[in-house]
């Protein structure tokens, strides 16, 4: 809004001022025309000017006053703009940055507005979760069944990756679910452009993350915070009456498997093959994530601490983790989404496995 006015203020003086100049010189080339020839009547210097007393006093008064204006436009002026520059920069860059959010908003729509579904399948705008229809291939008989597979909340998809694993995650998709590639690397249909704003999207509906450290004023995405209390409270919750309803032993499996948010605090979605659509086989036995039984995972670390920290921060492309472990990034971090007690209780449970 700012920039726009100052544009079109800076466009006004510029056209006044052109035009100015234009009317100027046109008006002085005709009258030097018409002095052709005359100079001796027409001469300048032969004109009567102001007497002294008026040269002196009003005319002098009035080029001093014009003088000590243009003196205080310079000093009062340009300090003013400076103050205001850097407001009038950040100000650019917040419409930016709103402009990038509901560009990403339009193609996070569902199809019926004119987006390309991520709400469809993800729990509409919010991104809280839901599922999309599917087709597997059952591996021993060969039948094709209809399925509902979970689509994961994405309202805290910045929590467990960073932004370049959400990114690649975009592009490429997870090309053996619902989830297609959306960049034009992966085969989608979205340039990097669109990608940027979908991201955009997405950190503007994240939930605000709760114990922020001094200085981390931006809820949404504070580093040394984790999602709200009262959620990881839901999931407590919800894992010890999956307990004590007997469906699992543990409450280190129950969250292993938690169907909160179709998913999203959960390891099954990745590591149990069938879980996402309601049919899982033999759990932690891998399918997107790695086979984690036959104490795979357990001897993958030396020690309970080393897989603590290995499940907290995920795995990173390129990095070392465990014994002999490089990561590619798409295993996500789970320090900000659960408790170290949660953690721990899965770990525990993983390496029983
Ligand atoms: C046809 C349904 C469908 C559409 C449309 C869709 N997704 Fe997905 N998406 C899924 C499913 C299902 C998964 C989980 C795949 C899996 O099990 O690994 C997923 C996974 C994801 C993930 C990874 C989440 C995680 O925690 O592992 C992100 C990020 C994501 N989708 C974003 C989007 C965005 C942004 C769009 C829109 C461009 C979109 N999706 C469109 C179904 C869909
Ligand atoms: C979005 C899918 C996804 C989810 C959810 C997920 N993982 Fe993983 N996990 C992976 C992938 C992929 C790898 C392989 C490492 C890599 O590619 O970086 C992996 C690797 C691992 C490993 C190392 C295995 C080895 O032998 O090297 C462990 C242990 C593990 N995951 C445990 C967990 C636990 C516990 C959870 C839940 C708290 C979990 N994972 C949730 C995808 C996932």
């Amino acid at each position: 809004m700012i920039a726009l006015t100052t544009t079109s203020i800076a466009w006004i003086l510029l056209v006044v001022v052109t035009a100015g100049f234009i009317v100027y010189a046109v008006l002085n080339i005709r009258s030097a025309r018409e002095e052709l020839g005359s100079e001796i009547e027409l001469a300048p210097n032969r004109k009567e000017y102001y007497d002294d007393e008026t040269l002196e006093g009003p005319r002098l008064e009035r080029v001093q006053l014009l003088g000590v204006l243009l003196l205080i436009i310079s000093v009062v002026g340009l300090p003013l703009y400076w103050v205001f520059e850097p407001a009038r920069q950040a100000g650019a860059v917040e419409a930016k940055e709103e402009i990038f959010v509901e560009w990403g908003q339009r193609l996070f729509a569902p199809t019926a507005e004119g987006g390309f579904n991520c709400a469809g399948c993800h729990g509409g705008y919010a991104g809280g979760g839901g599922e999309a229809a599917w087709n597997v291939t059952n591996s021993t008989t060969g039948e094709v069944q209809a399925v509902n597979w979970k689509a994961p909340a994405l309202n805290t998809i910045f929590s467990r990756f960073d932004e370049d694993e959400v990114r690649f995650i975009l592009v490429y998709g997870r090309p053996f679910s619902p989830m297609s590639p959306w960049g034009v690397e992966g085969g989608g249909p979205m340039n990097s452009q669109q990608i940027d704003t979908l991201i955009s999207y997405l950190w503007s509906i994240q939930v605000e993350r709760e114990d922020c450290g001094p200085g981390e004023d931006d809820p949404q995405k504070c580093a040394s915070g984790h999602i709200p209390s009262d959620i990881q409270d839901d999931i407590e919750t919800r894992a010890w009456q999956l307990v004590n309803d007997g469906t699992y032993a543990s409450y280190g499996e129950a969250l292993f498997n938690l169907d909160l948010n179709s998913g999203a605090y959960s390891c099954a979605r990745c590591h149990t093959p069938g879980w996402s659509w309601g049919d899982p086989g033999k759990t932690g036995q891998g399918a997107f994530g790695w086979n984690l039984t036959g104490g795979k995972a357990a001897s993958a670390f030396p020690t309970e601490d080393d897989m603590i920290t290995f499940i907290k921060n995920g795995s990173n492309y390129g990095a070392k983790y465990g014994i002999q472990g490089q990561g590619s990034g798409r295993m996500p971090g789970f320090g900000k989404m659960l408790t170290d007690e949660q953690i721990t209780a899965i770990v525990e449970y993983v390496r029983g496995l």
